[in-house]
Order: C-alpha cells, then structure tokens, then sequence
C-alpha cells in the first residue's frame, strides 16, 4: 500500500493506493465528524461488482450507505443526471455533514465530483476510482464537470475531495481498450514528468500490460505524485498545469473531429504525443523522441494506428481547442522530462509534422 498526499493549500488529501483496499475502505477514510450517511454515486456495471463491498465497509464505519446510480460513461455527465442526484439527496434528507462518494471511472467522479462540491454549497466528497484513467488523472486535481449539447465539460467547480482510495485489484475487470486509454495517460507522466518511470517501463512493460497488482501500485504512485506536484503548485488551470495536456492539444482535436471512429481518449492521446515528438524535432529538440515515443507507446499495445483527418481540419480544430490564448500553446519536450511550453509554432509547421504522420492533405 503506497499512500501520496496532495499538498493543496489550504486543504491537502492523501490518496492511497493498493490491492484489496476496497474491503478495507473505512480504514482509509477520513473523519468525517458530523456525518450519517454516505451517498455512493456509481453505475450499473461498477456497482454489481463492487457495491456491496463498499457498503459494508461504510457501515462498518457507522454509517449508512445509499446508491444512487447514473448512467454509464459520458452519458452520466449531464444536467439531467446532476439534477437527479440532486433531488435524490434533498428528497433523503442529506446534511451538510454527510459524504458523497463516488465509486466508478472519471465519468462517475466528475459528475459525482460537481454534485457533492454545489449541494448544499458543498459537502465532503471522496473519490473511488476505478478505471486507470480516473486512479491516475481524473480523481486527482479537484477538477469537476457536467457536459452541455454544446461541448465537453462546459460546466464545472474546482473542488478537491477529502480522500481518494485507489484499488488496484479493481484494474482487473477493466474492459482491454478503457484499460490501455489509462496507459497512454501514464505514459504522459513518464514521457513528461517521471524518467524514473520511463526507464521503468522501457526496460520491461509486460507485468504493467499484464495488470500486475504490486507493479500497478507503484506505477499509479508515481503518476499520483507526478499529477500532485503540478496541482499543488497551481490548483486552477494556468501555465504549470498545461504540462498534464502533452498529447492533448491534437489528442482533443483529433476526438472532435473523428468521433465517429470511436477512438478512445487516450488513443487519441497517443497521437497526440507521437504528434508533439514529430514537432519538438522538427525544431531541433529532443532527436529521436518520436521513435521512442512510438516505442513505448507501442510496448504498451497503443501504437497510434496513423489514421488522421485530413491537415485542413485538424487545423481548424485546434485553433478551438479550450487552452486558445493568442495562438495555440504546445507543449513539447526538449527531451525526455524536460516539458517547455511554447506559443510561437505556425500553421505550416504543424501541417508538416501532421503530413510526416501520414495525415492527408
Ligand atoms: N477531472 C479530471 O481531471 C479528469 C481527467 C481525465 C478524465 N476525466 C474525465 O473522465 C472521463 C473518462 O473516465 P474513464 O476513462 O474512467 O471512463 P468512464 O468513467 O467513462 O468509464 C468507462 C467504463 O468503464 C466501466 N468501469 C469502470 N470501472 C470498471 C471496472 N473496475 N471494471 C469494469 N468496468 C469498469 C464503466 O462502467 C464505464 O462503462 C471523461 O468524462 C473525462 O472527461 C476527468
Ligand atoms: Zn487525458
């Protein structure tokens, strides 16, 4: 068991990380001074495997434990649902003093995230992640959010919760694809952040591709840290926090414009980042990154596939892209863990690398 604490001003949390830690999880809860009721916000799938085991838990604590259930994915993260939860809470009764937590992937923990930081002006919230992307980036940073028809997480509060309790042995019913979208998100950390990591992987990635408990551990640890150095040293969204959008910038774009291929977020990132090496190259930085990015991300079975819209498009798409600030800001690499952040690359620069990726025109 691997305990990381978020050191947010103000409020820090720790996030515990382990196998089996489920049937523990009143261990690994805060105090919660005051509170009668837990409210489990989870969906259909994650709750038939572990709701049972998380209620016990909570009443073990002396709690009461209610589910409320949502629908899966993307679906969950709408104004209908948020609503829902919120007449669901009011019409029980929930205080001030109770806990929401949510138990699920990134899509339960954002809408379940924006739900317990507005009821009541706020309630304590603790994230139980349970795919890899959410116990490696979305449970971590406090940032919650609903969809509008609109876009993408277009509502949403900065709220950190009180704890976060990562199971690992939870990884093993991940469906292949929702498991492999989380490894192009650690390969981000390791590529950007953590050498540490990247050698670790480079030298043998099997035991994380085969979901090996005790190797999944440390590697999620990593990540959490890498994430909670960022998050603490700039909590809202401004110039530090960019570095956890490598791959992202053409990543989103490419989501956008190819959501008919059904491409998974981190497979999009992984173009993204194979993308982001082609262009710090292409300027004289970090020689060779592309090729060891494509490595890894192909040790790690996310090997981008190269199926990319035509150059005209992703342009366009990424001059929308939410982190628009006069000119688009990439970030890249001067080489491995060494991210910059730069505003100054044009159109046709971009077009090139995207055309050196086999993009058509
Ligand atoms: N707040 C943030 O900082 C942040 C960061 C990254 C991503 N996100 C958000 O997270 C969402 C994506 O999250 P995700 O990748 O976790 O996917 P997800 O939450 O959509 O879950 C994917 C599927 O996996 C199933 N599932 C969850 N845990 C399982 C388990 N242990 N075994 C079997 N099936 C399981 C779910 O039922 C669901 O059908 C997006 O909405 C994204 O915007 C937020
Ligand atoms: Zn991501």
């Amino acid at each position: 068991m691997v305990r990381v604490t978020v050191p947010v001003p103000g409020r820090p949390y720790d996030v515990t990380i382990g196998a089996g830690l489920l049937r523990d999880l009143g261990e690994h809860l805060p105090d919660l001074p005051g509170a009668t009721t837990a409210f489990v916000i989870s969906d259909r799938t994650v709750a038939d495997l572990h709701h049972a085991t998380v209620a016990r838990a909570i009443e073990d604590r002396g709690l009461a434990s209610v589910l409320l259930l949502v629908p899966e994915g993307e679906e969950a993260k709408s104004l209908q649902a948020y609503e829902s939860l919120l007449r669901q809470l009011a019409g029980r009764e929930a205080h001030r003093d109770d806990t929401v937590l949510a138990l699920g992937g990134g899509a339960v923990g954002d809408l379940a995230g924006f739900v317990a930081s507005t009821y009541m002006r706020g309630v304590p919230f603790i994230q139980v992640p349970t795919t890899l992307t959410a116990q490696v980036d979305a449970a971590i940073g406090g940032k919650t959010a609903v969809n509008l028809p609109e876009g993408k997480n277009l509502v949403g509060t900065f709220t950190q919760p009180v704890a976060v309790v990562s199971d690992v042995e939870a990884l093993a019913t991940l469906d292949e694809r929702d498991f492999r979208s989380g490894l192009a998100e650690v390969a981000k950390y390791a590529l950007t952040l953590d050498p540490d990591l990247l050698a670790m992987l480079e030298r043998d990635p099997g035991p994380v591709v085969r979901r090996d408990a005790a190797v999944l551990e440390g590697v999620i640890a990593r990540c959490v840290a890498a994430k909670a150095r960022i998050v603490a040293a700039d909590e809202r969204d401004a110039s530090a926090r960019l570095v956890l959008n490598y791959g992202h910038t053409l990543g989103h774009a490419l989501e956008r414009l190819d959501s008919f291929r059904g491409r998974t977020h981190g497979e999009a990132v992984a173009h993204g980042m194979v993308f982001a090496a082609a262009l710090a190259e292409s300027r004289g930085l970090a020689p060779g990154l592309r090729a060891r990015t494509e490595r890894l991300l192909g040790s790690l079975g996310i090997a981008p596939d190269g199926d990319l819209p035509p150059v005209d498009e992703v342009l366009l798409c990424v001059r929308l892209d939410k982190k628009y600030r006069d000119g688009v800001r990439w970030v890249l690499l001067e080489d491995a863990g060494r991210p910059v952040v730069v505003d100054d690359v044009s159109d046709r620069e971009v077009a090139a690398a995207l055309h050196e990726m086999g993009a058509p025109a």
